[in-house]
C-alpha cells in the first residue's frame, strides 16, 4: 500500500490545484521582495562603511542633491509596496473566484459527512433511505466529477481537511455547511480533522480513494448491500456475538438484527483499509487488538473495551473480516 497523498503542494485535484498556485504566486514575490530589501539594506551598509574610512562620516551634513535623490528612491519604493500588494490582492481574489465557480453543479454528487468523536460517518444518500450507502472514515469519489459535500457534526465543532483536495471547512454543530471539489488525479489521499475536538483529535484521519466512475460506481453499489449471512460456520458463531454482545448496542451492520448508531457503521468493515479512523491497517491483528483493548491504540476513544472468551473473539474477527 502506498502511502496516501497529504500535502497542500501535491495538488491532486481542481480545488487544491487553485490554492497551490495562489501559494507559488505568494512565495515567488515573498523571495523577490525579501531579496531585494535584503540587498538595498547590504549596499546602504557598504557605502556607510566606505563614506566612514574616508573620513565623510558626518551624519548632519546635508547635501541638497543627494536629498532629492532619496526622497524618489522612497517614493518609488512605496509605490512599488502598493502595487504588490494589490497585485496580490487581485490573485487571491481571482483563486477565490475559481474555488467558487464549481459550486451549485447540477451534476454534482452529492455526500453527507458527519463529524463524531473522532471519526467521520460518511453517507451516500438513496431515495430509499434503506439503500443509502453509510460507511466510515474512508469514502470512495469519482474521478473528474464534482462532488459536493454535505458537512454536519454529532457534537462539537471539527475541520475537514484534504490538503491534497481542498481548503478546510468547519463541521459546526447545528448547521450545515458545504464544500465543493473534484478530484483529477486518481490514488488514495488523507485527510485530517483540523479543528481541536477532543483528547482524540490527532487520531481523526480520514482516507479519500479517488477512482474512475465506472469503478466508482461498482464500490457504490457494494456498499448498498446489506451484510450477506455467512457459510462459515465459525463466522456464523461470530455473526451471534456481535448481535447478542455489547457491539450491536453501538454498531450497524445491514441485514443483521444489530442497529446501534454510537459507532461506526460496519456493514462493510473488511472492504476498509483502516481502523479507529485512519490511525491503524485493517489487519486481522489489529482488529483483534481493538476489540480487546481500543484505549491502548487510542486513548479516550469512545469505543470501550470488550472481554470475549477466546474462542468467541476468535469467531467474531473471522465474521468481521468477511463483511467484504
Ligand atoms: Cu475532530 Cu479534531
Amino acid at each position: 500500500m502506498t502511502e496516501p497523498r497529504m500535502s497542500a503542494l501535491d495538488p491532486g485535484g481542481r480545488q487544491a490545484g487553485e490554492i497551490g498556485a495562489l501559494w507559488d504566486v505568494f512565495l515567488w514575490v515573498s523571495i523577490v521582495v525579501w531579496v531585494l530589501v535584503a540587498g538595498f539594506l547590504a549596499a546602504s551598509a557598504i557605502v556607510a562603511r566606505r563614506a566612514r574610512h574616508r573620513g565623510e562620516a558626518n551624519p548632519l551634513a546635508t547635501d541638497a542633491r543627494q536629498d532629492r535623490r532619496l526622497q524618489r528612491g522612497i517614493v518609488v519604493a512605496a509605490a512599488a509596496t502598493v502595487v504588490t500588494l494589490l497585485a496580490l490582492l487581485v490573485a487571491s481574489i481571482a483563486a477565490g473566484d475559481s474555488l467558487a465557480d464549481l459550486e451549485d453543479d447540477a451534476h454534482a454528487l452529492h455526500v453527507r459527512i458527519t463529524g463524531h468523536q473522532w471519526w467521520w460517518e460518511v453517507s451516500y444518500d438513496h431515495d430509499e433511505p434503506r439503500r443509502a450507502a453509510v460507511t466510515a472514515n474512508e469514502l470512495y469519489l469519482p474521478v473528474g466529477q464534482v462532488v459536493h459535500l454535505e458537512l454536519r457534526s454529532a457534537d462539537v465543532i471539527h475541520s475537514f481537511w484534504v490538503p491534497s483536495l481542498h481548503g478546510k471547512k468547519d463541521l459546526v454543530p447545528g448547521r450545515t455547511n458545504r464544500t465543493w471539489l473534484r478530484i483529477d488525479e486518481p490514488g488514495v489521499y488523507r485527510g485530517q480533522c483540523a479543528e481541536f475536538c477532543g483528547l482524540e483529535h490527532a487520531k481523526m484521519g480520514l482516507t479519500i480513494v479517488a477512482v474512475p466512475a465506472a469503478e466508482f460506481e461498482a464500490w457504490r453499489a457494494r456498499q448498498r448491500t446489506p451484510a450477506a449471512t455467512p457459510e462459515d460456520p465459525v463466522a456464523r458463531r461470530g455473526l451471534q456475538v456481535f448481535t447478542g454482545g455489547p457491539c450491536a448496542l453501538c454498531h450497524t451492520i445491514a441485514g443483521t438484527s444489530a442497529g446501534g448508531r454510537l459507532g461506526p457503521d460496519l456493514t462493510h468493515l473488511a472492504s476498509r483499509r483502516t481502523l479507529a479512523a485512519s490511525s491503524i491497517a485493517n489487519t486481522r491483528g489489529h482488529l483483534t487488538g481493538w476489540i480487546v483493548d481500543p484505549q491502548g491504540i487510542k486513548p479516550g476513544a469512545r469505543m470501550p473495551a470488550t472481554w470475549l472468551p477466546a474462542e468467541d473473539l476468535h469467531a467474531l474477527v473471522t465474521y468481521l473480516e468477511g463483511l467484504e
